[in-house]
């Protein structure tokens, strides 16, 4: 018997996901061959982190929500295993669509990996070569468990290669981040939001932290603070801050919060707005490195490397590591007029949902003769 439709199950879990989710789910939805089912592992659980970016990118409310909320890496995984694999044995689909390298990522990989289901990895390839980042063992572990790579720069096609990931299995389509992006661009630009937070354009820095090698020291995080504060005294820094960082700063710095700009997680759009009026942004954020190359705003990264190096050799990316002189000294470049510029690299043009679902069609479309 032959269905017409291919299904999917597409599974996200924290907030980086869901915008690089969302493109390819109205991609896969305009074609009208997919049936996709939506999986939210509750990893994120905050309307500011994760609801309200749902109604903004207009993503359909998830057909199930695990709610696994937070926990240890072991726990978080588990729990999400254990849900994937139940839903997996019940919608029986043609694949997984993962995307990112958050721990619902890699325990999805793993309980599809068990089951035979092929695994369809958006943004793979990417490797910090820092194996104490969680997220550098959730990108190898998934990658190494899944049939399509969907690559965004050619670093991530040659650590696939280099990790013996056959060639037929790498796809360089661009980045899903930036379709979103370039998709929401001109709806955030009518955005009061700088109006609303009294700033003027170019006159201000945007910061975000939360990566544990940064906010789990408090010796690293009180020394970054440090130097942040010093910056705030010339350009109001604006700071949204990640429940993890609250958190950091409540049980390791007695509460008391740095003498900067602190405002609730923002918005994606009212980010974006943000993102693209600033002086410069700085940031520990992957995602963030990527935003700001497409659109030409510097950026210090406050990490010793980075899995994105494209962002640094064509992009507006300077990595300047967690030291307060180097954060100062880099900054004070800026504020001087000498900033970085950058280009737009290749394939980031607002396609890359469309080149995935082109793949994924071309290659799910005979498996429906023969499962039935
Ligand atoms: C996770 C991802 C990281 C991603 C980041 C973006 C992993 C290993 N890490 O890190 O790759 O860049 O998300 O945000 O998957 N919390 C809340 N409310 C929420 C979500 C989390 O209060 O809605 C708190 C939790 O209690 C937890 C802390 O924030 O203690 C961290 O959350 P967690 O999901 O463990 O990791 P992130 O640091 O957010």
């Amino acid at each position: 018997m032959e269905r017409s439709k291919i299904r999917l199950l597409a599974l996200v879990g924290a907030r980086p996901n869901f915008m690089k989710m969302a493109p390819l789910l109205r991609e896969l939805e305009t074609r009208g061959r997919f049936e996709t089912t939506l999986v939210h592992t509750g990893q994120h659980y905050d309307a500011s982190m994760s609801g309200d970016f749902f109604r903004e990118l207009g993503i359909p409310e998830p057909d199930v929500n695990l709610a696994v909320g937070s926990g240890s890496h072991a726990a978080q995984t588990a729990q999400v295993l254990v849900g994937v694999e139940e839903l997996l044995i019940e919608k029986r689909p043609e694949a997984v669509l993962l995307v990112g390298d958050v721990n619902s990522t890699v325990a999805a990989s793993l309980a599809a990996a068990k089951l035979l289901v092929p695994i369809a990895h958006v943004e793979a390839g990417l490797r910090s070569g820092d194996r104490t980042m969680p997220e550098e063992i959730n990108r190898i572990v998934t990658d190494t468990l899944s049939t399509w790579c969907f690559t965004t720069e050619p670093a991530g096609d040659e650590n696939l290669r280099r990790e013996g990931i056959a060639e037929e299995k790498i796809h360089r389509v661009g980045n899903v981040m930036i379709d979103t992006l370039r998709a929401n661009q001109a709806r955030a630009d009518e955005l009061d939001t700088l109006e609303r937070l009294s700033l003027e354009s170019g006159r201000y820095a945007l910061l975000t932290l939360h990566r544990p090698s940064n906010v789990d020291d408090p010796k690293t995080l009180a020394e970054l603070f440090g130097a942040l504060e010093e910056i705030h005294r010339e350009l109001p820094v604006l700071f949204p801050v990640h429940p993890r960082t609250s958190a950091a700063i409540r049980d390791l710095l007695g509460g008391t919060p740095p003498a900067l700009r602190l405002l609730e997680p923002q918005g994606y759009l009212d980010f974006l707005r943000l993102m693209s009026q600033a002086k410069f942004v700085l940031t520990d954020s992957g995602g963030i490195q990527e935003e700001t190359t497409a659109l030409g705003i510097p950026c210090l990264t406050l990490r010793e490397n980075t899995e994105r190096p494209i962002t640094i050799e064509k992009g507006t990316n300077v990595l300047v590591g967690s030291r307060a002189e180097a954060v100062l000294r880099a900054a004070r470049r800026i504020l001087d007029g000498t900033a970085k510029a950058g280009q737009v690299p290749e394939l980031w043009d607002g396609h890359a949902a469309s080149r995935i679902a082109d793949i994924l069609e071309r290659d799910l479309r005979p498996a429906l003769t023969v499962r039935g």
